[in-house]
């Protein structure tokens, strides 16, 4: 498959795409919801405050549309059928391919690989390369930031090959500690993986100059970006890693989406993750020869419509401009750290204490009430906020909580979302009876405690 005629469009960047120096108005949430069939219905009688985006965001109908085109008008599979609805099957998907490089300023689509979630694409770096490359007493550096998609896959590969994982340490804000990071380092381990935006605590992590320290130590760079990708411009040749991965699911694309992407040489070089049809150039009853990068690594038919319903997200969001969903969100951030310490006296906040360092995410607790507690009263207002662990247990661990509740935004959020929050949590307060008198003075804000 030759996508050349795409590649020059993709190698312009995110934002020279979307035009000059003119100044745009910010985002304006309200008029976005309408774009969102969810928002049509009501939840117990009222509009839906969605604030669990960070988990899975909501799509707009462009998305449902083309997936819904695919499925009516042309559902066919991919890279097969010679006849009309086959070719554009295979050229709605592979525009999706090249949508995905654009997004992220990949040099070249052939460095994308359609994969089903971030956690597909980390999988298949730690099977295919990390099976290849590491060895015993071979040393991985990851970080108590990250998701269980970027931990576990890990544990198993050192597991197998006995050989060795670090972590870099938080400071109380959330922030990584940089200097243990440069004395890790020391140890010249031969991959450091690292989550661009930290899912548990919004913490924005220095991608760029983690990736030049690690290359000077000798080591390949893997970044998770499931929470970079959906808020903030993102250029993978600007950050300079070796693997950047992402879900389609967190950028307002559907379930069964999402994109690796590495270095044409790495990809060349890695052997095949999953087996059977389309990464195939031939096969014969003993012996077989892979197809091209990176079809190579797309085994079987994939999720077509998703892939093309991730293309339209990408559209939309492109046509928004992903500084301006930036700029928002920052803003909202730093509206939330603001109002709930204020309406909400003992809340626990935590992570980076200003907005400029988080993304999307406002993490917390409030004293004496389980975040589940928390979860279910505020669902009874229609608010959708995420309790758990959120599958950062060593972060939680680290947290001294087994538990907390995020709330987390997305084009469609604002501010009358973080006011009603504030209130629910009062509520919420209200029932275990909880003082809500206390003085302000008991408000504890994590990241006003940082001892390191
Ligand atoms: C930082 C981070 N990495 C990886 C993942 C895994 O994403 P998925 O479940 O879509 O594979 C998530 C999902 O929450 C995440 O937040």
């Amino acid at each position: 498959m030759t996508l050349t005629a795409e590649n020059a469009a993709a190698r312009a960047t995110p934002e020279s795409t979307a035009g000059t120096a003119t100044v745009r108005p910010p985002l304006d949430p309200q008029a976005l919801r309408a774009d969102f069939p969810i928002f049509e219905r009501l939840i117990h009688g009222k509009r839906l405050a969605y604030l669990d985006s960070a988990s899975t965001s909501l799509k707009p109908r462009r998305v449902l549309d083309a997936m819904d085109g695919y499925n009516r008008r042309y559902t066919t599979n991919v890279h097969r059928g010679i006849y009309t609805t086959g070719e554009e099957a295979t050229a709605a998907y592979e525009e999706s391919r090249v949508k995905i490089a654009r997004f992220i300023n990949a040099p070249d689509p052939h460095e994308i690989v359609q994969v089903r979630n971030a956690t597909e694409a980390i999988n298949l770096v730690a099977y295919s390369w990390g099976r290849r490359n590491i060895g015993r007493a071979d040393t991985i550096v990851l970080t108590e930031l990250e998701h269980h998609a970027n931990l576990v896959p890990w544990q198993l590969l050192v597991q197998e090959k006995d050989a060795d994982l670090e972590f870099v340490p938080i400071h109380d804000d959330g922030r990584l500690n940089l200097q243990t990071y440069e004395v890790l380092l020391r140890t010249r381990p031969k991959l450091v993986a690292f989550t661009h935006v930290s899912n548990g605590l919004g913490t924005i992590n220095p991608v760029r100059e983690m990736v030049e320290m690690a290359h000077a130590a000798g080591a390949l760079v893997l970044v998770d970006g499931a929470q970079a990708v959906p808020h903030l411009p993102v250029d993978v040749q600007a950050i300079d890693a070796d693997f950047y991965v992402f879900s389609g699911h967190k950028v307002l694309g559907p379930t069964g989406s999402g994109a690796l992407w590495a270095r044409r040489e790495l990809l060349d070089a890695m052997p095949p993750f999953l087996a059977g049809g389309e990464m195939i150039r031939e096969v014969h009853l003993r012996r077989t020869t892979f197809n091209d990068v990176p079809w190579k690594f797309e085994a079987g038919t994939p999720d077509i419509a998703a892939a093309i319903g991730l293309g339209a997200a990408l559209d939309y969001l492109a046509d928004l401009g992903m500084d301006r969903l930036r700029e928002h969100e920052r803003e909202l951030v730093g509206y939330a750290l603001e109002v709930l310490p204020r309406e909400v006296p003992g809340i626990t906040i935590y992570g980076p204490a200003s907005a400029d360092d988080r993304g999307g995410v406002v993490t917390f607790n409030l004293p004496g009430v389980h975040p589940h507690d928390v979860a279910t009263l505020l669902d009874r207002d229609a608010i959708a906020v995420r309790a758990g662990h959120h599958c950062t247990q060593p972060l939680h661990e680290r947290l001294g909580e087994a538990a907390t509740a995020r709330a987390s935004f997305n084009v469609y959020s604002d501010r009358d979302d973080i006011d009603r929050l504030a209130k629910g949590l009062r509520s919420v307060q209200r029932v275990f009876d909880r003082p809500t008198s206390e003085s302000h003075a008991a408000t504890t804000q994590a990241s006003a405690n940082d001892l390191d």
